[in-house]
């Protein structure tokens, strides 16, 4: 592999390699020296127009673990706020011996762009409403870690899917993967022909998630409330939160997952966020080690 743009364009032997890749980092993660020298001599930048916690913080930790040079941009402390393009920006990093630029960015296809024109490897770390493809990685990989396979899983995203690159990635590599996606939200906030990437839409929240073994909620952005997407959160929440009631419609050993950051009581209760169920917590580690065994292969 040359570059992470997306599930979509990743072949199912790509995310078992990954994943299996991320297997061996995470003994790397859980052990008391947390070096290793997979990426000695490699340079890694992170590149972002949007903010983040997570995506960023795990992507600087795993090049600082696996030995390599690492820096973080951020737009609005950059030559960017000064109106340099996002070409010249990617090549000025390029230029100072960047191996890998991993790139968020508002709009849809920007880490497309930079793979076409840059010789460095590149990682989308989320575009627009296009993919997130590495917490789809990293969800998958928690839930292989609880559930041994993904043949089979019924996997429920509910939520705001139609602003949702999380859905999305997780969506095209869930299905590649033989697991059954099932989505669920408000009719406001579900994509047209969604089931044309493979998922099935169950409007109703408690016949979505019967018998599921995965819910996984979506960040409600507050300010689509402005939009008129939602009358009001109260009237999102009585109808869409998950709660101790809808997952007792699901398997007994149901797991809870949300990517974060999470608006707690709106897409789902407290209780559950912090019940036996969640592993929520989890999925910010296992980004740790599939974004090592992303950089590692990357860089092979
Ligand atoms: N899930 C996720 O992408 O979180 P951040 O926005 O904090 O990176």
């Amino acid at each position: 592999m040359k570059h992470l743009l997306g599930l979509k364009d990743t072949s199912k032997e790509e995310i078992e390699n990954i994943l299996e890749t991320a297997r061996g980092m995470q003994v790397i993660l859980d052990s008391n020296i947390k070096k290793a020298p997979h990426l000695n001599g490699k340079s890694i930048v992170t590149l972002f127009y949007e903010n983040s916690t997570r995506t960023r913080l795990s992507f600087e930790l795993a090049s600082k673990y696996l030995s390599s040079a690492s820096a973080n941009i951020s737009a609005s402390s950059s030559s960017v706020a000064k109106g340099e393009t996002l070409l010249d920006t990617g090549r000025t990093i390029q230029r100072m011996g960047t191996d890998v630029i991993i790139i968020r960015h508002p709009m849809a296809g920007a880490p497309h762009l930079l793979a076409k024109h840059l010789n460095c490897s590149i990682v989308n770390a989320g575009d627009g409403m296009n993919e997130h493809p590495t917490q789809a990685l990293l969800d998958m990989y928690t839930m292989l870690r609880h559930k041994g396979t993904l043949q089979g899983l019924k996997v429920v995203i509910t939520g705001d899917v139609l602003h949702s690159r999380v859905a999305r990635s997780n969506i095209w590599g869930l299905t590649k993967m033989g697991a059954e996606v099932v989505v669920n939200g408000p009719a406001t906030m579900m994509p047209v022909a969604i089931e044309d990437m493979g998922a099935r839409v169950e409007p109703n929240i408690k016949h979505a998630v019967k018998d599921a073994d995965v819910i996984m909620g979506l960040r409600i952005q507050l300010e689509r409330q402005k939009s008129g997407l939602f009358p009001t959160i109260r009237e999102y929440s009585k109808f869409f939160s998950v709660n101790e009631e809808t997952l007792s419609y699901a398997a007994k050993d149901c797991l809870i997952m949300h990517p974060g950051p999470v608006n707690r009581g709106v897409e789902m209760t407290s209780m559950l966020i912090d019940g036996d169920s969640s592993v929520i917590e989890e999925q910010v580690t296992s980004g740790v080690a599939v974004r090592m065994a992303i950089l590692y292969i990357l860089t092979r």
